[in-house]
């Protein structure tokens, strides 16, 4: 029974650090960790692979269905792979990016990768991490974050993520990316981007991350849900 299961959602815009938190909140727990944006990256992904148009709702809807795709960790060292090829590092460039916003915008796709979202619901409970967590996927969610942080300051994180990664990026293409991807994210027809009616919003512009991860244990502790942590 799902219902049982307790679910914590992190909702909201990229770069506001819901991954990091997520993360650091399933480990904390020792709950199960669904990243749902990786899901239409692996869409995205088998789209190129295929040579699928990233606007043919019905094919890519079907891939969406029959994605082949699995979450191994190999010395302590999270991989994901699409058909048994890891593809870790290339769904995480800002291309591939841009091309999971596409696909995430339609409506078919979105329909196609709702069950196996749920399927993540799993005992002892689950972090959800994504834009639509609260609001489509897990409306019975225990606890529902919407985590934000201004753009430039989000501009600025993934700008150090990409340095340390040694990518080289501009900060304000990154800064116009993102304010590209937010407009697409939030006015699309289906499943915007936005906080969940009991969503308690929380702006990470000035706060570290132990600091978010010591608010949210002391939510789901108001909740009765943090023992021995
Ligand atoms: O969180 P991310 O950057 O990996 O997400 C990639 C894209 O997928 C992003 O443009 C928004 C979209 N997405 C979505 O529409 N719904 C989700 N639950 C997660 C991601």
């Amino acid at each position: 029974m799902t219902e049982q299961v307790p679910v914590l959602t992190i909702d909201g815009p990229g770069g506001a650090g819901k991954g990091t938190i997520s993360g650091l909140m399933a480990d904390r727990l020792n709950w199960h960790l669904l990243d749902s944006g990786a899901l239409y990256r692996l869409t995205a992904q088998a789209a190129v692979r295929h040579q699928v148009a990233l606007d043919d709702e019905a094919a890519l809807a079907e891939l969406a269905q029959t994605l082949d795709v699995a979450f191994p960790v190999d010395n302590g060292q999270p991989r994901t792979l699409l058909e048994g090829d890891d593809v870790s590092r290339v769904i995480r460039t800002e291309q591939a990016g841009e091309r999971a916003s596409q696909v995430a915008s339609l409506p078919a796709v979105r329909q196609a990768l709702l069950q196996r979202q749920r399927d993540f619901c799993q005992a002892p409970g689950l972090v959800a991490d994504g834009r639509d967590m609260g609001t489509v996927v897990f409306p019975d969610a225990t606890l529902k974050i919407f985590l934000t942080a201004s753009a430039d300051e989000r501009a600025r994180r993934r700008y150090q993520q990409l340095q340390e990664a040694g990518v080289d990026a501009s900060l304000s293409s990154l800064l116009k990316e993102i304010q590209a991807r937010d407009a697409r994210d939030s006015q699309r027809a289906v499943a915007p981007l936005k906080p969940a009616d009991d969503a308690v919003t929380l702006d990470t512009t000035r706060l570290s991350i132990p600091e978010v991860v010591d608010r949210l244990t002391e939510l789901l502790a108001q909740r009765g849900l943090a023992d021995g942590i």
